[in-house]
């Protein structure tokens, strides 16, 4: 019998409490767990970026990581965004632009694209680009995503510099 490890964090806000196997990686955590089945898993190996949730703050692919070792982290997946004001923003943007198809690749794309309007505010076409190499989509061709982040940070920019009115 495999020995478990008792783990505890924050999920989507929430404290809890679980025992799991040492293999059992993050994605599965929150998928078998907790239900949290937005977070999507391609090639369970690093690569695709499909399963990309926040851990502190920070963009990860939860498949690499072993839930046994995030105790004490601040674990946000898909299901935590559906208020954020970046990733409304996001989201319009996506249907606007066409930037999904299948959607399979969308979860993991939203996290590292709010990360992308978070920390480089200035980026342009090819910066965008080479922020989302770790995220493959199959269906898009990108044009579309990246079109969609081009807009976000756009309209964000425009919001900052819009002169306030007050009455
Ligand atoms: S499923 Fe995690 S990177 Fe592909
Ligand atoms: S929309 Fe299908 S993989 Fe990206």
């Amino acid at each position: 019998m495999t020995a478990m490890t008792q783990v505890n964090l924050i999920l989507n806000g929430i404290a809890v409490s679980n025992d799991v196997e040492p293999r059992t990686s993050l994605a599965d955590f929150v998928r078998d767990n907790h239900d949290l089945t937005g977070t999507n898993l391609g090639c369970e190996q690093g690569v695709c970026g499909a399963c990309t949730m926040i851990v502190d703050e920070i963009p990860v692919r939860s498949c690499l990581v072993r839930a046994a070792t995030c105790s004490g982290a601040n674990i946000k997946t898909i299901e935590a965004f559906d208020h954020d004001e970046i990733m409304i923003q996001l989201r319009e943007a996506f249907t606007t632009h066409h930037a999904l198809q299948c959607g399979y690749c969308t979860p993991g794309m939203l996290a590292t694209a709010r990360d992308i309007v978070l920390r480089l505010p200035e980026a342009d076409e090819n910066q965008i680009r080479l922020e989302l190499a770790g995220n493959l989509c199959r269906c898009t061709g990108y044009t579309g995503i990246v079109h969609a982040i081009k807009s976000v940070l756009k309209l964000r920019k425009e919001n900052i510099l819009a002169p306030k009115i007050t009455t």
